[in-house]
């Protein structure tokens, strides 16, 4: 079912200490407080080290937990690892898998892709898929061969998606302050429904979720979020300030 996701990725950002500042907040208003009234659903995604405790701040919060990684194995001899079946034990809902940065400095092809998202699926832990560009891919012209391919190759073969989000992330734009502009984040993602469309039906496409990331900020996160086929975002650095994150979260809260 369509609706408005907002999902803060914190990557490898915030010690214990850091976590609880977020969420205590300043000036009396913690974090949980300042979001309580919107209708979007707000998914905060910590560093493995920080799950637990972030689990403890937003019990009884319209907060979901997410991870930013899962091993597609269920356990074993895989040091450093962590399993989606593990990530379940502890209360975590989501997992970011593809994330751009994965791909790049850790070698995540498509095809371990695809089995993260199989594995995540199986145990019910619910899949952001990220996809999307360099900039030298779009320089060349070749975006769409390659969001395309990484669409097919990462969605799960079962029809149902309703427990997967697809994150559009143009990597131009991740964490360097160029945004897609409204219109090419609507069109790309767009593209993406029509991939998606091809492969299962228009039901489908018509009901996943696809969310942008690269950039979001609270001064841009209207303008994209009220696109059409945009639901929302993944953010990045702007998800690190309390402040600035309730901001985007509440991006669509009527002024009283
Ligand atoms: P950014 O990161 O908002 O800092 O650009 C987005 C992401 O990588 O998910």
């Amino acid at each position: 079912m369509r609706r408005k996701v907002i999902a803060g990725n914190w990557k490898m950002n915030k010690d214990f200490g850091e976590v609880e500042q977020f969420f205590v907040g300043t000036n009396g208003v913690s974090f949980c407080d300042s979001i309580r009234g919107t209708k979007n659903e707000v998914i905060i995604c910590p560093p493995f080290i920080d799950i637990a405790q972030t689990v403890r701040f937003t019990e009884g919060s319209n907060i979901h937990v997410g991870a930013q990684n899962c091993y597609f194995e269920k356990n074993g001899a895989y040091t450093g690892e962590t399993s989606a079946s593990m990530l379940i034990g502890a209360n975590v809902e989501y997992v970011i898998i593809g994330h751009s940065e994965r791909r790049q400095y850790f070698n995540e092809t498509n095809e371990i892709v695809s089995f993260k998202v199989n594995a995540a699926l199986k145990v019910g832990l619910k899949p952001i898929i990220c996809v999307g560009e360099t900039l030298k891919e779009r320089q060349e012209g070749v975006q769409k061969q390659v969001i395309e391919n990484q669409v097919r190759s990462s969605l799960p073969s079962i029809s149902d998606l309703s427990n997967v989000m697809i994150a559009y992330e143009p990597i131009w734009a991740i964490g360097t302050g160029k945004t897609a502009t409204p219109k090419d984040a609507n069109e790309a993602i767009k593209f993406i429904r029509s991939i998606v469309k091809d492969m299962y039906d228009n039901d489908v496409a018509n009901d996943v979720i696809i969310l942008y990331g690269g950039s979001v900020k609270a001064s841009n996160a209207k303008a994209l979020f009220e696109m059409p086929d945009i639901d929302g975002g993944l953010v990045g650095g702007a998800s690190l300030d309390p402040i600035e994150f309730a901001e985007i979260v509440n991006f669509n809260k009527k002024q009283v």
